[in-house]
């Protein structure tokens, strides 16, 4: 079933005869007055609330949801996540079947277009995102200008902004064509980008694409080849960032996906609006926080000292990162794919990681406590990623960019059916004023 569909409890209620309308009757008791306001899909219009006024002068109603907690913002038939069953679907497919039976190159597929690509569609499409991988030999000149420790994210929201200056067919966005050619550039580029942040941070030599090696494994090549003349990555670990792709691909309307919404509904080009995401990402309530956990499990030092720091959490002193979720209530489906990744790693890489032992004794201890029970609070996405990465290799400060190149996928499929709705318009929300309502300027000698 996807959002737009009727609920259980919804087909229940319109099968039976004596079922009122779909509508809800507000009754304003300021004035006595009754309104008939229409439901559609367990959900009312906002705009329907303007109509109830004190008196004709009055703006009218408005519902306030700061952080959008019971509000939405689209209609989408993208990504299907139910937060209290803990099921996530991508265009209906569940994402176990994805994680165990697609690649990243064809779930990306799947977001974009709806379907499952035939055999001829995957090979065109994955020759596209493969011959878009290099980037303009003036952008290693740009990369080259940031500072040795700059942080990789900060790299790659800055140049993937900079992407717009050099497609200017880009701001074409109602052209399909356009956004078709754009959409392989971001998907084949990211990688490329993100590894050369990184080649930058650790001052060694860009690693050009090799259009021969898989998606995932072209990325461990740009990240990871030092003198090899041909770079073969480890089949385990370029099956593991697949399967880490797919899981990061998509994931509605979280904090990212939103602001790729807002700033795209002013049409600007898709590179500037794919850079507010990434910098929406960056923060450690958001991707940021899979390099968070792993600060954290550091700081926790051993498992012995795992109930202490429960009990610091449960005094607010500190937040269990990598735990809670604004949508699922129940265990967050790809932590419990993650978590089998995990172990599957650092059995094939003989690498034991003590950081493991204290995260699963971690969740352990959260889940039989009364604090986390009420809360409904579960390990969600970044709780086992930043270990599996860290035993795959990968720098902490590489966490959050690993997370950008997979969502990208995500955040175009968003942005393109934001575009394509006649609904949308530019994002702009209403406020409530709280402050002075109208004074007199005071001149600068009369101010205390
Ligand atoms: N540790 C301790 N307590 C928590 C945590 C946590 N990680 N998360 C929520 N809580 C508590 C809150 O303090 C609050 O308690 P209260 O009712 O006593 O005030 C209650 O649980 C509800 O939490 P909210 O903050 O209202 O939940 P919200 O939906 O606004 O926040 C969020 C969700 C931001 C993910 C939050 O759970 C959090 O900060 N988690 C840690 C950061 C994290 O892991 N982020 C990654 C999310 S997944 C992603 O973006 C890819």
């Amino acid at each position: 079933m996807d959002s737009a569909s009727p609920t259980a409890t919804q087909l229940k209620k319109s099968e039976d005869p004596k079922a009122a309308r779909q509508s809800l009757t507000i009754t304003d008791n300021r004035t006595g007055k009754n309104y008939e306001v229409p439901i559609t899909n367990d959900t009312i219009r906002a705009m329907d609330l303007r109509q109830i006024k004190v008196d004709p002068t009055d703006f009218g109603m408005m519902s306030y949801d700061p952080a959008f907690n019971n509000t939405a913002s689209c209609i989408s038939k993208v990504t299907f996540i139910d937060g209290d069953a803990g099921i996530l679907r991508y265009r209906g497919y569940p994402i176990e079947d994805l994680a165990e039976k697609s690649t990243y190159l064809e779930t990306a597929y799947l977001l974009l277009n709806g379907e499952l690509p035939t055999e001829a569609q995957l090979k065109d499409w994955t020759y596209h995102v493969t011959h878009h991988t290099f980037i303009h030999e003036s952008i290693k000149k740009f990369l080259d200008g940031f500072h040795y420790d700059a942080h990789p994210m900060g790299m790659l929201i800055s140049t993937i902004a900079a992407l717009s200056t050099y497609y200017h067919d880009a701001k074409d966005i109602f052209s399909p064509e356009s956004r078709k050619k754009q959409t392989y550039r971001l998907i084949g580029k990211m990688p490329t980008i993100a590894a050369f942040s990184y080649r930058h941070s650790l001052g060694m030599p860009f690693v050009y694409p090799d259009n021969d090696l898989s998606y995932p494994g072209n990325f461990l090549n740009m990240l990871f080849r030092t003198t090899e003349t041909r770079y073969r990555p480890n089949p385990t670990l370029e099956h593991a960032l697949d399967i880490l792709f797919i899981l990061h691909a998509d994931h509605e309307q979280n904090c990212s996906a939103n602001t790729i919404r807002g700033v795209g509904s002013s049409h600007v080009d898709p590179y500037s609006a794919t850079a507010a995401a990434i910098a929406a990402l960056y923060g450690p309530l958001h991707g940021g926080a899979n390099e968070e956990v792993l600060r954290m499990l550091m700081e926790i030092g051993s498992v012995q000292k795992v109930p202490d720091f429960i009990k610091r959490v449960k005094t607010g002193e500190v937040k269990l990162m990598g735990f809670g979720h604004r949508v699922y209530k129940n265990y967050d489906p790809r932590a419990k794919i993650i978590k089998v990744a995990a172990d599957k790693v650092m059995q094939k890489m003989k690498q034991p990681d003590p950081l493991l032992d204290i995260a699963k004794a971690l969740e352990e201890a959260a889940l039989s406590d009364p604090y986390f029970v009420e809360r409904k609070l579960y390990p969600n996405v970044d709780f086992y990623s930043g270990i599996t990465l860290k035993a795959m290799g990968f720098p902490v400060s590489m966490f959050t960019v690993l997370f950008a190149v997979a969502r990208t996928v995500g955040w175009i499929s968003q942005w393109s059916e934001m575009i394509e709705d006649p609904q949308q318009k530019i994002g702009r929300p209403r406020q409530l004023y709280t402050g002075v309502t109208h004074r007199d300027y005071v001149e600068m000698d009369q101010r205390k």
